[in-house]
């Protein structure tokens, strides 16, 4: 059999479906890697994303309630602008902004990799745990044979923790 032109044509709509159904496609990528990241309290965080898909931020409870600290741009970026970048900037970084964020493909229908996530630590001499103390202890409910966690999260990775039952 001979090849003729429309093959390379076939191809390329062929790729170009392959693309879209999720399979080829790269992940959003994160401005710091690894999987934590410590920053002092007090400093800003900067945070950048790259996908080839418009995406969105999930963030810790305290950073996401604040209006005036966040802000999120979303612009253009890669070769001819086919990229979609996003930068997040939280200035004053405090204990509670401590956490998970990441970065995520909005639409549902691709199956592979489309979320980056780094836990970033703020660390916070004065507020070793991300969540305050408080006079009154919090009521943790456990079920028989259920898993039970109990928040004590801290605010720098090299915190150790002990945990102390007080009759
Ligand atoms: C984040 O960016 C700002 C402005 O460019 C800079 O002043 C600050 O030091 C950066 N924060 C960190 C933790 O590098
Ligand atoms: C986080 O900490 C700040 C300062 O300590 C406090 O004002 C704020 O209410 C806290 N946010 C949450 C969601 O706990
Ligand atoms: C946290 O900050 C304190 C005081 O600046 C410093 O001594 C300590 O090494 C820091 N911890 C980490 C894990 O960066």
């Amino acid at each position: 059999m001979t090849s003729f032109p429309p093959t390379g044509i076939l191809l390329l709509v062929f790729k170009g479906l392959y693309f879209s159904s999720g399979s080829k496609l790269k992940g959003p990528e994160l401005s710091i890697k690894g999987a934590q990241h410590i920053i002092r309290a007090g400093q800003t965080l900067n945070l950048t994303c790259r996908g080839e898909m418009v995406h969105s931020w999930s963030l810790p409870e305290a950073p996401s309630k604040e209006s005036t600290r966040l802000k999120v741009i979303q612009y253009a970026c890669g070769r001819n602008g086919r990229q979609f970048c996003s930068s997040l900037t939280l200035s004053r970084a405090q204990a509670n902004d401590t956490g998970y964020y990441s970065c995520k493909y909005a639409s549902s229908a691709v199956k592979k990799k489309t979320e980056s996530t780094v836990y970033i630590f703020i660390n916070d001499t004065g507020s070793p745990f991300v969540e305050l103390h408080s006079n009154i202890p919090k009521i943790i409910h456990m079920t028989d044979g259920g898993e039970m966690i109990i928040p004590c999260r801290v605010t720098a990775p090299d915190i150790a923790v002990t945990l102390k039952k007080v009759s």
